[in-house]
């Protein structure tokens, strides 16, 4: 059985396509990197944090699986496999070791900031041809910017 029609012409679903994928790969990346923070926190507030990481995990991982599954709708198969990933994420790896509470925020931090400003650079790449996947973005975008506030929350002095 072959598509009705394609939903983007060719060029534009190339175009679309190119921008999705590093974004496919962050988010996995970032899915990955999350369960390491929550294994390997430790000390006082362990717990809160612990949970509040696997929220953010279960986001990352849902955004994953809806932007490869755009990609399939654009009609390309989305690269989700780990040598992809390890290759193609724009994140740094996380710690090897066990991290403390404090340290534990700003690492989280600047990963959910990385992964964002790769989100607004792909929506800015994708709206023209695509709105409905730009919309997708946005809503993933959106998001992760509230787990980015929740994180940041906890880190430093009221100004
Ligand atoms: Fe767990």
């Amino acid at each position: 059985m072959s598509w009705k029609r394609d939903i983007l012409k060719p060029d534009q679903r190339n175009k679309v396509v190119a921008a999705m994928q590093p974004v496919l790969c962050d988010m996995i990346d970032l899915s990955m990197q999350l369960k390491q923070a929550h294994w390997c926190v430790k000390g006082m507030g362990f717990l809160p944090l612990h949970e509040q990481l696997d929220d953010i995990i279960d986001s990352t991982r849902s955004a994953s699986d809806e932007i490869a599954e755009r990609i399939v709708m654009l009609g390309a198969a989305p690269q989700g496999h780990c040598q992809t990933v390890a290759k193609e994420t724009r994140l740094e790896k996380y710690a090897d070791k066990f991290v403390d509470v404090e340290k534990t925020f700003t690492l989280v931090a600047d990963r959910l900031d990385k992964t964002i400003v790769g989100l607004r650079s792909a929506i800015d790449a994708v709206g023209d041809p695509d709105p409905i996947t730009e919309d997708l973005l946005i809503g993933i975008c959106a998001g992760l910017e509230k787990h980015l506030w929740m994180v940041q929350a906890h880190e430093g002095e009221a100004r």
